[in-house]
This record gives structure tokens, sequence and C-alpha cells, in this order.
């Protein structure tokens, strides 16, 4: 008898660690939630230097942030037993979900009618937009009206890259990080900074407000959603069903206030 209690203590114990395995909170998990996955690993693409979306967390290789976050209790609520970021290029994002190498991209990605032709997107998860950073002691820029023939620093692949190429006359250079990009505003190698509000807000108040603004309102308004390969829309299906339950469990609702402060 003694040993069928220890033998079940284990078990519970093993159980509870592997369900540990993904980090995240412990919420219950609701009755809708999706059929187990076949795969016992969800492989999870991104471009770390997004924070507060994704970023290094500190003295480790691990990543953190509200997707990292986010990403995470939704593996869990699928039924993963891993969940593992995989560090890439932003622009290497969708071709290596066509190309089978990742199950899902979460990096803050816009989702765009020409992006929606190659991949699935999710149900929008985070409401963004995009804005112009010059340097702080620039009285010359005010929006983006005064970027003409001006030089800009953008991220590779993303739609602030696409905005910058709009601008009449403007020099274009494109960066793989949008760290990269302000740091070209600081060394005053560009007069500004075309990228997503919530990063730059973010640069702002960790240290960029000594040198960086932001000038004018936002340019666009964008959703954010997670993308799986066009094929698997089983998993697209599922990556819904799992934001409506974190959503409806109040996870959704605490890894929003975490990290941006306010309740969504
Ligand atoms: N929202 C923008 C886009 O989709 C920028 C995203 C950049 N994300 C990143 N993790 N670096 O193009």
């Amino acid at each position: 008898m003694k040993k069928l209690w220890v033998l079940m203590c284990a078990l519970v114990l093993a159980v509870g660690l592997l369900a540990a395995g993904c980090g995240g909170d412990t919420g219950k998990k609701d009755a809708g939630a999706a059929a187990k996955p076949a795969k016992k690993e969800l492989l999870v693409g991104t471009e770390p230097s997004f924070a507060p979306f994704e970023f290094p967390k500190e003295n480790s290789k691990e990543f953190t942030g509200f997707d990292i976050e986010l990403i995470q209790a939704m593996a869990k609520d699928m039924g993963y037993e891993k969940c593992t970021i995989v560090n890439m290029g932003f622009d290497a994002l969708i071709p290596a979900l066509d190309a089978g190498n990742i199950d899902a991209a979460i990096a803050g990605m816009t989702i765009t009618d020409e992006r929606a032709k190659k991949v699935n997107f999710s149900q929008p998860y985070y409401k963004s937009g995009l804005t112009v950073l010059v340097r702080k002691e620039d009285a010359t820029i005010k929006s983006i009206d005064d970027l003409k023939g001006k030089k800009i620093a953008v991220q590779l692949g993303t739609t602030g890259a696409m905005r910058a190429e709009k601008v009449e006359g403007a020099k274009v250079t494109t960066f793989n990080t949008n760290d990269l990009a302000c740091i070209e505003l600081k060394n005053k190698s560009v007069d500004a900074v075309i990228g997503d509000l919530p990063v730059e807000q973010y640069f702002l108040k960790n240290g960029g407000s000594a040198y960086a603004k932001i000038v004018g309102q936002p340019l666009t308004s964008e959703n954010y959603g997670i993308a799986v390969a066009k094929k698997n829309t089983e998993l697209a299906k599922n990556m819904d069903k799992s934001l409506e339950n974190l959503k409806k469990n109040g996870q959704f609702d605490k890894l929003y206030q975490k990290w941006f402060g306010v309740s969504k």
C-alpha cells in the first residue's frame, strides 16, 4: 500500500514538471481546449530585438516579452509539452514557415494583405501602428511630412521599411534590427527611424530618451497576428481557439497588464 502511495506521488510530480515545461501561467484549462496535438513540441520563430514583445532575458540565453509569454501560454493551452523559441531574422520568418522549419512565428508581425497571401494569421492580438523617431534636439522634423529627401533607418522587411520607401526622395537604409536603426540615429548617420510605436516608446523609456524623441501622430493602425504556414489550417484554428481561451480565463489580460501596464 505504501509503495503504491509513493508511486502515485512520483507520478503526480512528473506530470506537474512536464506541464511546467513551457513556463507561463498556471491557468485552468478550458473545456473548449484543442485536442492534444500530435507533435509534442511547438517550434516558434521570432526576431528577438523587439522589446517589450521579444527580447533577451537578462543573464540568460532565453527570451522574454509579451509575445514570448503569450505563445508559451498558448502552447501549454493547446497541449504541447514544450515550446521552443527559435531566433532568426525578421525577413526569414515567413520563408521558414513555408519550408516547415518552424511551426509558428510570433514577432510583433503586422497582419498585411501581402503576408496573408503567404501565411495563415491568427486573429489580431495587439493593436499597433508606426511612428517617426528623430534626435531629441531636432527642431526641423515635426512629422513624416518633414522627411522628404531625408535619411531614414528601418528594420529590414518590416512595415516601417515599406512606409519609409513611400517618402519622396528619402534615402532609406535597412538594418537587421530596430536597435541597429536607432544606433544610426544616435550616430547622426540618419535623420529618422520609422518603426512600431510601442517598441519605440519602450526604447525611449529605457534609455533612448537621452537622445531621441517621437514626433507626430501614429502613421498607421496595424494589428499583430501569429503566423503559421499556409497549409497548416489546423494549427491556425487551434491558435485562435487558444487565444480565445486565454482571453476568457484572464491569462491574456494578465500578460497585457504585466507588459504594458494597462489592462486591455
Ligand atoms: N510590425 C512590424 C512588421 O510586421 C515590425 C515587426 C518587427 N518585429 C520584430 N520582432 N523585429 O513589419
